[in-house]
């Protein structure tokens, strides 16, 4: 379990899984994937209605924590990452999904959605896929499922220019099913995911199935993506793009550059970390 990541039972059989991880913007690391992949697993076993995926004060996720893929790029090995089982596990869970977004949903944290039954945003929601500005490829079945969900020449522009897009965007694009307020989104979430809990369990989760189309071909993307992506992490291109965010800043106190000086972009995967380490040693222990 991570202290990072919350589980609770809520009304009409759903459960809640909240990402906490505040000081970093609620980056994931090997221990919050394996907490999110417990949960939905154990949804499944014990036959939850639906699962809710949220983050928390105005965040969902910053995606994958890049102290992780530099410890991996520096010579992890790739195929029992966390991240990859949380994947497998988030493309086979049988349990509805239902996604709260609010704030910045980063990487994972939008490719995650496209796994989900129902997608609720705030108009203050940053969407971003910046994987080809790390120097990596997409994850999480997206190079498979976002063309089929906006088309090909929408899904290369946001896969290959890497650029942002806001809640209404989403909604507009087929990617959330509605904007809400910042007040309304958990409670909607919530309360739509209770209607998915009362419907007939068989039938919904054939529906599901029917919906979601061949699991095979989403299996081939997922390990396609897996190979490309090992193969990009180690790549002279990701580690040079992924230090220059952990390193950015240094020199300044507590990492930060020069007060005034535009340090990294609010919708972007640019930043820096301080040189604590802190997180790093986490990343080689949640990465072995
Ligand atoms: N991995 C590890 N740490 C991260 C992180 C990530 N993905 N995203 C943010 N953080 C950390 C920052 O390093 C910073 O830590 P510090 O205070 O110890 O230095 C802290 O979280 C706050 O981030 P900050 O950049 O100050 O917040 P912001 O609101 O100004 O910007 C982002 C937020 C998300 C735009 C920016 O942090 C960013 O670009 N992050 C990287 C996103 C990314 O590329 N994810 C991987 C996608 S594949």
């Amino acid at each position: 379990m991570s202290a990072h990541v919350a589980v609770t039972a809520e009304a009409g059989n759903v459960v809640l899984v909240r990402l906490a991880r505040p000081d970093k913007k609620n980056a994931l690391t090997g221990a919050m994937y394996d907490a999110v992949r417990e949960a939905l697993a154990e949804a499944d076993r014990s036959g939850a209605g639906a699962v809710v995926l949220t983050g928390s004060d105005g965040v969902f996720t910053a995606g994958n924590d890049l102290a992780d893929f530099l410890a991996v790029s520096e010579g992890g090995s790739g195929g029992a990452r966390p991240a990859q089982r949380f994947i497998r596990q988030l493309a086979g869970t049988q349990t509805p999904l239902v996604a709260a977004v609010d704030g910045l949903a980063i990487g994972v944290g939008t490719t995650l959605t496209l796994h989900c039954d129902l997608v609720f945003a705030t108009a203050r929601t940053t969407f971003r896929m910046p994987f080809v500005d790390l120097g990596l490829v997409p994850e999480a079945g997206s190079s498979h499922l976002l063309p089929r969900r906006v088309g090909h020449l929408k899904a290369a522009e946001l896969l290959l220019l890497g650029d942002p897009y806001d809640g209404a965007d989403a909604v507009r694009l087929g990617l959330a099913n509605a904007l809400l307020a910042p007040e309304d989104l958990l409670p909607r979430a919530l309360a739509e995911a209770a209607r998915l809990a009362g419907k007939p369990r068989d039938a919904l989760t054939a529906t599901r199935r029917l919906l979601r189309g061949d699991r095979a071909a989403l299996t081939a993307a997922i390990d396609a993506e897996f190979a490309a992506f090992d193969m990009a992490l180690t790549s002279p291109e990701a580690k040079a793009a992924i230090q220059a965010f952990l390193e950015r800043g240094r020199g300044s106190k507590k990492g930060r550059p020069p007060s005034g000086e535009q340090h990294h972009q609010a919708d972007g995967c640019e930043g820096r970390r301080d040189e604590t380490g802190e997180t790093r040693s986490e990343a080689h222990r949640s990465n072995s």
